[in-house]
């Protein structure tokens, strides 16, 4: 079968493209969110600013999201005039480029900028924190086996060199209520637990945690709390006072859709100070975040065009776009939700949004998705873990109807296979 590498074939809108489609969706900016997230003429506008996928309808954008045509050019100029005045860019001009993205960044996370590092994805954002807290040999972390592999394995890393304890819970598919969660992390804590991760949203099934509720039963027992929030951010609209953990990881090439390589670190102003760069940086004060980023000479486009990223996102609006990625998820899952041997791995209502894992009886994860691409022409990735079985299937704002009804009809026939 042919692929098309995302983007690759799609124009260049030019600077222009984001203020025509801004005109084109002024006419809707008055519909209220739940109202907008079936509102498919909308949504045709918004399909138009992503490259196309003629060969095949991909529903695994939970890898990261391809960047909309505007910010994809908007990338592709910012890279052309650094290029164009290299050191002159990088040594006057780049750090007041930093401050102005951090601020913008900081308006959506709603917390102070001086709380904000940016980094290169959610793996640094955490491993950061994983690596540059002192933990002393006997100390304990708790997290659950449904978190990100890189995580555990940071974790695990640092069992081997410092003696950390991890403590890895399972955390139930289908809870009952979030009470049920948070019993489920404080039974993990002990005396020596100093540190609990959490993801908000959970990348294989996308079960959504109340990271809230189990950051308060943790900070009263003394435990900082790291969250992932790969996923959530720009997913879902919070900010990151609302969640209060001590510190949290994003990947902004997830679903801020910022070019590949962005990510954010947000650690609370008094836990700033005790966390060590992992490079080395002793020339600004101990409790400034900036200390975090000297990573040396990477390519500073991916952060000029958050953003143009964050624009985009704006113009779309977090809470239209939660409300629509919600929607396209539940019109598929509630339509496979009846057919005989189907199951969804996912909880219901609020505890979910884009993404959901489904399986059949009888088919092996790795087996489905190859049907599911080779039969149908539906693009998934198998999840095959101890906790979870199945294909993650994740829409986008590009995402039509037509096509999950395309992936409905494909799974009803493959369960009757
Ligand atoms: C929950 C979660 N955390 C962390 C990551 C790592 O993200 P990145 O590769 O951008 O560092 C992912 C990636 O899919 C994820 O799903």
């Amino acid at each position: 079968m042919r692929t098309a590498v995302a983007g690759a074939a799609a124009p260049v809108f030019g600077p222009r493209f984001l203020d025509t489609l801004e005109r084109r969706l002024e006419a809707y900016q008055a519909i209220p969110p739940a109202a907008a997230a079936t509102e498919e003429a909308f949504w045709r506008e918004v399909r138009k600013a992503f490259p196309p996928h003629p060969d095949y309808i991909n529903l695994e954008n939970g890898y990261a999201s391809p960047q909309p045509i505007p910010t994809w050019d908007a990338f592709q100029r910012h890279e052309q005039a650094v290029n164009n005045g290299l050191s002159f860019y990088m040594r006057r001009r780049r750090a007041a480029d930093y401050a102005s993205v951090k601020q913008q960044l900081a308006g959506l996370a709603g917390c102070p900028a001086d709380e904000i590092a940016i980094t290169r994805n959610t793996t640094e954002s955490l491993g950061t924190v994983i690596h540059g807290i002192d933990l002393a040999p006997g100390d304990e972390a708790v997290m659950c086996d449904q978190d990100y592999g890189t995580m555990l394995e940071q974790f695990r890393q640092q069992s081997r060199r410092r003696g950390l304890k991890s403590v890895e819970i399972q955390v139930p598919l289908h809870p009952r209520d979030d009470q049920e969660i948070v019993d489920t992390y404080a039974r993990a804590i002990t005396p020596r637990t100093k540190l609990l991760l959490l993801s908000h949203m959970i990348n294989i099934t996308g079960q959504i945690l109340p990271v809230r509720r189990v950051a308060d039963m943790a900070h009263a027992r003394g435990v900082a709390v790291i969250v992932d929030a790969a996923h959530s951010f720009a997913q879902l609209v919070f900010t990151l006072p609302d969640l209060d953990g001590d510190y949290l990881g994003a990947s902004l090439h997830k679903w801020l859709c910022t070019p590949l390589g962005a990510g954010l670190l947000h650690v609370k102003k008094d836990r700033i100070r005790g966390l060590w760069p992992l490079l080395g940086e002793t020339s600004v004060p101990d409790d400034d975040i900036r200390k975090l980023e000297r990573i040396g000479t990477h390519p500073v486009w991916t952060v000029m065009a958050i953003a143009d990223a964050i624009r985009f996102h704006n113009l779309v609006g977090g809470a239209r776009k939660e409300a629509r990625l919600r929607y396209l998820q539940e019109y598929w899952t509630d339509r496979v939700r009846e057919i005989p041997k189907v199951y969804l791995n996912t909880p219901t209502g609020a505890r979910a949004c884009a993404i959901a894992n489904v399986g059949i009886a009888g088919w092996k994860p790795g087996v489905l998705a190859d049907a599911l691409l080779d039969r149908h022409r539906i693009y998934t990735v198998a999840i095959d873990t101890a906790p979870v079985k199945g294909v993650r299937v994740t829409p986008h704002l590009y995402t039509t109807t037509d096509e999950l009804d395309a992936l409905v009809a494909a799974i009803g026939e493959l369960a009757r296979a």
